[in-house]
């Protein structure tokens, strides 16, 4: 499971760092850097590390609640900070409710989304993400999908399960 960590302070011996790591998990409970939005010198993807895991990247967690139902239509999309607190996008079709993360998969910065267009957009270099479709990219230099963030409707809320 790929999550993207909380930003993490890395003091070298030029000025502090703050990097968002995506990681992923493994059974010893480590977490390998997959790749990072501002790398220090010295941090390489593939690097162990040892990460505080939040309680939401484990089983057993209690769901996030993220929206009412009742405030959220059919149609609806919207922003949201996911149980590892980054930026991450919530939509609602026909069909029922899916997210994203927010964190391109080119470099890390942040998308938007260009409800004309129907498509997550990111400002950097301007790759484009299909969010109604599993959110593949559509153009610019990503090489894959944005992260699927599992939401379901749980007793009228919609909630980051
Ligand atoms: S960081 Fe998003 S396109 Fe480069």
């Amino acid at each position: 499971m790929n999550e993207i960590g909380k930003p993490i302070k890395i003091t070298n011996n030029i000025a502090p760092i703050i990097i968002r790591p995506i990681v992923a998990l493994s059974s010893d409970g480590l977490a390998f850097i997959i790749s990072v939005n501002a790398a220090p010198p010295g941090t390489k993807s593939g690097k162990k590390i040892k990460l505080a895991v939040k309680k939401s990247l484990t089983a057993g967690a209690a769901p996030k609640k993220i929206i009412k139902v009742s405030k959220f239509p059919v149609g609806a999309s919207q922003q949201f900070v996911a149980a590892n607190g980054a930026p991450a996008f919530l939509f609602r079709t026909k069909t029922g409710v899916f997210a994203y993360s927010a964190i391109c998969t080119h470099q890390g910065c942040t998308v938007e989304y260009l409800k004309a267009g129907k498509k997550l957009v990111c400002p950097c270099h301007r790759a484009s993400f299909d969010p109604f479709n599993g959110g593949k990219v559509i153009s610019g230099e990503a090489k894959g999908p944005l992260a699927k963030i599992n939401v379901s409707i749980k007793s009228g809320w919609v909630v980051q399960s």
